[in-house]
């Protein structure tokens, strides 16, 4: 019998949110008529913003006629949303960052989860803790551990993040290749100075590792001072890959349109003396496994771009942080201590006992869903996360709950 890639075997039999909707179908199938008010997974609530569907619905007409009908696109992204994100998102902040470097794709998940495929398999990695759990669980996959002690991977180094150190975690004290990085932070909600990073890139570049930013939040930083791009700090174009996404900022969970920049002045080592760019094999990897986000939903990202499309994607941004600031006063009138929301969709509780217990009782009491600290790592045990993707109902019955049930 063939046999499986058994790296598989060392992981939790499923998904964090997986595990959590399960739980969540078996309250709602032994409570009927118990209504479940979810701010655990960040998922969008809010309808595509007016100009994105107006611009996707003229795709669709597009497609319609044999004159403006369009097959296979490029795989990296059509010129149309490269050039006016490397604008919009970059340049506009003085950051060097070119259309051809930026790859548009179906998602920040998928993108940081294949990104370890440009890397040997024996190098050194470091991981937040606690994380997004597809950075962890894409390098158990490829081999890069081994197994699980109690929350752990073997062979990992993981990067933690406590009330102690404001949940920005310090450098490694080990040398390491790879640098997993995620600000604002999911799931923590907190957020990284300019100085901060620059601590980062640094290392980086003395290490000659790579860091891998997730930036999938940065459309919520109110907070103008706070950078929003790696490429924002000097020296990042040589040792960073950054990963962004529409999911959030504009309503696109659903939709699916992400991309990924990988600057052409990024290089690493092939092991027999010589250098590789990271934007080619890349390019390789993509042109060979990915055929690129369709045409209409291309066109609606673009959209975003307008004037009527900045106008609707800061409203929602606004919206939603509206949502985080109701929940984050809420949770701190109760006495509990949480970061995030400020700049972030998230707020992070420290949570009364386990967080597994927490999210029971939450659900129970309150019939309230969070996220168990605990599923991003051991260090997110005695915390859990709200989501503040919701409408502004749910919110508002939401807190009041939260107040009856924990006060
Ligand atoms: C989360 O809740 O952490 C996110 O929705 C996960 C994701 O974006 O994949």
């Amino acid at each position: 019998m063939i046999q499986i890639n058994d790296h598989f075997l060392k992981l939790r039999a499923s998904y964090l949110f997986a595990d959590i909707a399960r739980r969540v179908n078996d309250f709602t199938e032994a409570n009927p008529g118990k209504e479940v008010i979810r701010l655990g997974i960040g998922d969008v609530t809010e309808p595509l913003p007016q100009a994105c569907r107006d611009a996707m619905h003229a795709a669709v007409d597009e497609l319609g006629e044999r004159e403006t009908f369009r097959g296979y696109g490029p795989e990296q992204g059509y010129p149309f949303l490269r050039e006016a994100i490397a604008r919009h998102e970059f340049q506009a902040r003085g950051a060097e960052v070119r259309a051809d470097e930026i790859f548009v794709s179906d998602g920040a998940k998928c993108d940081t989860g294949n990104i370890q495929e440009l890397f040997a398999t024996d190098i050194r990695v470091a991981i937040p803790d606690p994380v997004y759990p597809v950075y962890v669980d894409t390098n158990v996959m490829a081999g890069r551990t081994g197994p699980d002690r109690d929350g752990r991977f073997e062979g990992l180094v993981y990067l933690e993040a406590t009330p102690g150190n404001g949940y920005v975690p310090e450098l490694p004290s080990e040398a390491v290749d790879l640098i997993y990085l995620c600000f604002p932070n999911n799931p923590t909600g907190a957020t990284a100075t300019a100085k901060q990073l620059q601590a980062w890139v640094d290392y980086a570049r003395e290490q000659s590792a790579i860091i891998l930013f997730d930036a999938a939040y940065c459309a919520f930083i109110q907070n103008d001072d706070l950078p929003r791009s790696i490429y924002e700090i000097p020296g990042a174009r040589e040792v960073a890959i950054e990963f962004r996404s529409f999911s959030k900022s504009a309503g696109f969970t659903g939709t699916r349109c992400a991309w990924t920049v990988v600057p052409s002045d990024l290089y690493a080592s092939d092991g027999r003396g010589g250098r590789q760019s990271l934007h080619a094999l890349w390019n390789r990897r993509h042109t060979t496994k990915f055929n690129g986000v369709s045409y209409p939903v291309q066109r609606a990202a673009a959209a975003v771009y307008t004037p009527e499309g900045q106008e609707q994607t800061q409203a929602l941004v606004r919206f939603y942080m509206e949502n985080a600031r109701i929940i984050r006063d809420a949770v701190s009138d109760l006495g509990l201590s949480c970061v995030g929301g400020d700049n972030a969709p998230y707020i992070w509780i420290q949570a009364e006992g386990s967080s597994w217990d927490f999210f029971d009782r939450l659900l129970n009491e309150a019939g309230i869903v969070c996220t168990p600290g605990a599923g991003f790592g051991p260090c997110g045990e005695g915390h859990i996360r709200l989501s503040a993707f919701n409408s502004r109902d749910n919110v508002n019955k939401a807190v009041q709950r939260i107040r009856s049930a924990l006060a």
